[in-house]
């Protein structure tokens, strides 16, 4: 029994290590499949011997049980905010109010991370209790899910009993992958990281959390005899919490702002969002003599940066027909520079939207990039408003074709019901044929427009029959014989693609990606979509009643019938294939893509290898089989040369894959 604990010890050694080493240093020094074989092996031990799985387990990491509720807990030390400025004159004024109080003072600048703050507390160098700030005296057990942040320790290494507070963030590219996900599964998305690390943070599942890829950056210590900031922030670092190197020591007021200048430079271009810079006396000592108001304390202050939100004027609202129909109202803007570009038109969203906000042509409006990309307005300004404007109504007719709208009881939005309208059916196409749903190579947005304004494609039926029209298509512009044969060939291509690619493609309302495939795993072919009451469908798992009344109405419309029929006349396949692993080449070996590769991107290549029984790992080791060496290849081609290991072109990587 001895011999087992020690091994448990020892795997949850090697695996802490193997976390800390990936997740706080940046700089992972064991192979994917040896830290997952790690895993299991411990994973194992704890289900045959449950007293050696212990609370602070790395198998913690992937959630646990499902909590009803999260239950409250008392800060033994509340957790403070702070007093917002927004200029270089109160930056100075702060310095100089401290300095009055305390003429030695120095100061600790660090980035204000736009995340939500979180205690931790250890004893005896177990991580006892993760919680939310809540209102600063009291906040939330969120253990289960703190302890899913890789980068925040479970154990310390000294067995020391602190506190330590910090920031729960999400990264830029995590809530980029986030938001991907949900756009592809027809789920709303998150407007920002910080709403996305909130909305992370509080799930009752830990397992959701842990899939969310939340980070933490430590800067507060409560608990030892370190005498100042800087010293607290070694400590954390010493005790394996990641701990913003970005940061500055200043002595004076204008320190501080010169060093604000140089983040505002740097901010586009870090891996997290930050919304200012917090500004801390250094020394601990001298806290108590500095101060506290009602509600902040006087020795820290949050410089916050201009908000990404700008005012301009609405000069009128328009109408765009999406690929289901839905009529997306549209705001005109007087021009404006927002977050990097300059914007003249934001989305309204639906009726309520507009209505709710009391938005109206004439109106001031505040305007901001949702989820930094999107432009949106937030809200009217109403007392700007010099005259009497009109409130705003919504249109009853098609702004393209006139037909009369149509809006379903628990829906936002406002259809056009007129399967032949043009907006709707250019937009549709250029849904079709993209990427993420049908996936014709060749048929982008610009050559979709094209294709639709010249008359050659009407219908989904047209792209397929577009072969007949080759001498049209050698006429327009920039298509010589070769790129139209390109096009026709990719178009021939994608006929073979699964029943799933085609049901997202189709645009039915409410259904994205994913629930597409899971529609496809209970109705296989098109058949058995048209046989489908809408009681059927609601039974599927994950799909709810809106989703079944839009599918089932999608296969009892005469049009769709037509299209439909026609495309499986054409030789588009209409059955579902159950994607299974097949067996190839690449079955069960461990593969490394490395440098630019020209025809499939990445996460591309990686999805076609693992179809095809392939494991894809990111470092090169003497267990690695292949390496598939891209354009510029650098140092993982080295090793692969060194170790002797078979290196592979893209081409012949294609060719493996059936794809040449
Ligand atoms: S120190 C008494 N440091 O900004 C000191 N806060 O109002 C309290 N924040 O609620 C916080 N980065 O959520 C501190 N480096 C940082 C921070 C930071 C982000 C957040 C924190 C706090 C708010 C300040």
């Amino acid at each position: 029994m001895k011999d087992i604990l020690n091994r448990v010890l020892e795997l949850t050694k090697i695996i802490d290590k193997a976390n800390y080493e990936y997740y706080v240093m940046d700089n992972p020094t064991l192979e994917d499949y040896q830290y997952d074989t790690y895993m299991q092996e411990l994973l194992e031990l704890e289900k045959n011997y449950p007293e050696y799985a212990f609370s602070n387990s790395p198998t913690k990491r992937v959630g646990g049980e499902v909590l009803s509720q999260f239950v409250k807990v008392t800060h033994k030390v509340p957790m403070l905010s702070l007093a917002d400025i927004f200029t270089e004159e109160e930056v100075i004024d702060f310095a100089r109010k401290v300095h009055d109080v305390s003429p030695n003072a120095t100061f600790m600048c660090e980035l204000k991370i736009d995340g939500l703050s979180g205690g931790l507390t250890y004893e005896d160098g177990s991580l006892v209790l993760g919680a939310t700030r809540g209102k600063g005296t009291e906040g939330e057990n969120i253990t289960q899910n703190i302890k899913t942040i890789r980068s925040i320790p479970l154990t310390l290494p000294n067995g020391a009993s602190i506190d330590v507070r910090g920031e729960i963030y999400m990264s830029r590219k995590s809530f980029a992958s986030l938001n991907e996900k949900a756009r592809m599964n027809g789920q709303p998305e998150f407007a920002n990281c910080r709403n996305a690390a909130a909305g992370s943070v509080r799930q009752l599942d830990s397992k959701v959390t842990a899939s969310r890829k939340l980070d933490f950056f430590a800067y507060t210590l409560i608990g030892t005899d370190c005498k100042t900031q800087k010293e607290a922030l070694e400590y954390l670092t010493s005790c394996g919490f990641k701990v913003n190197p970005e940061r500055a020591f200043c002595k004076t007021g204008e320190e501080i702002w010169n060093y604000i200048s140089t983040i505002l430079e740097k901010r586009p271009n870090l891996e997290y969002d930050i919304d200012g810079i917090v500004i801390k006396v250094n020394e601990f000592d001298l806290y108590d003599e500095i101060g506290y108001t009602a509600k902040y304390p006087k020795w820290a202050i949050a410089y916050k940066f201009p908000p990404d939100e700008v005012k301009t004027k609405v000069e009128s609202i328009s109408f765009q027909v999406g690929r289901t129909g839905a009529i997306t109202p549209v705001a005109n803007l007087e021009k404006v520079f927002v977050a990097g570009s300059m914007i003249s038109r934001a989305t309204l969203h639906n009726e309520d939207y507009v209505l709710e906000k009391d938005i109206r042509v004439g109106d001031y409006v505040i305007i901001h990039k949702a989820g930094d990309v999107i432009p949106e307005v937030v809200r009217s300004i109403p007392e700007d408003r010099k005259t009497d404007l009109v409130k705003f109504s919504m249109i009853k007719n098609c702004p393209c074709c006139n037909t009369p709208l149509i809006r379903k009881e628990l829906e936002a939005d406002w259809y056009c019901p007129n399967d032949l309208c043009d907006e709707r059916i250019q937009n549709s196409l250029i849904h079709f044929a993209s990427r993420e749903a049908y996936n014709i190579d060749s048929l982008g947005e610009k050559m979709m427009i094209n294709l639709h304004n010249e008359g050659l494609i009407k219908s989904i039926d047209d792209i397929f029959r577009l072969r007949d029209y080759f001498d049209d298509l050698i006429t327009l512009e920039r298509m010589g014989e070769k790129s139209v044969n390109k096009l026709l060939n990719a178009i021939e291509e994608s006929k073979h693609n699964n029943l799933d690619k085609l049901i997202f493609g189709l645009g039915i309302r409410n259904v994205g990606a994913k629930t597409a495939k899971i529609l496809c795993e209970r109705f296989p072919n098109i058949e058995a979509f048209k046989n489908a009451s809408i009681e059927e469908i609601a039974d599927v798992n994950n799909i709810g009643i809106v989703i079944a009344n839009s599918v089932y109405e999608f296969f009892h419309d005469e049009y769709n019938l037509s299209l439909l029929n026609k495309l499986e006349e054409m030789g588009v396949n209409t059955q579902y294939i159950q994607t299974q692993v097949k067996d190839s080449y690449f079955s069960n070996k461990k593969v490394v893509l490395t440098g630019s590769l020209q025809t499939l991107t990445r996460d591309e290549a990686k999805a076609k290898i693992e179809e095809f029984g392939g494991i894809c790992v990111g470092s090169v080791s003497k267990n690695t089989n292949v390496v598939i060496a891209g354009e510029n290849a650098g140092s993982k081609y080295d090793k692969a040369v060194q170790l002797g290991i078979q290196i592979m072109t893209e081409e012949e990587m294609l060719e493996k894959l059936g794809m040449r």
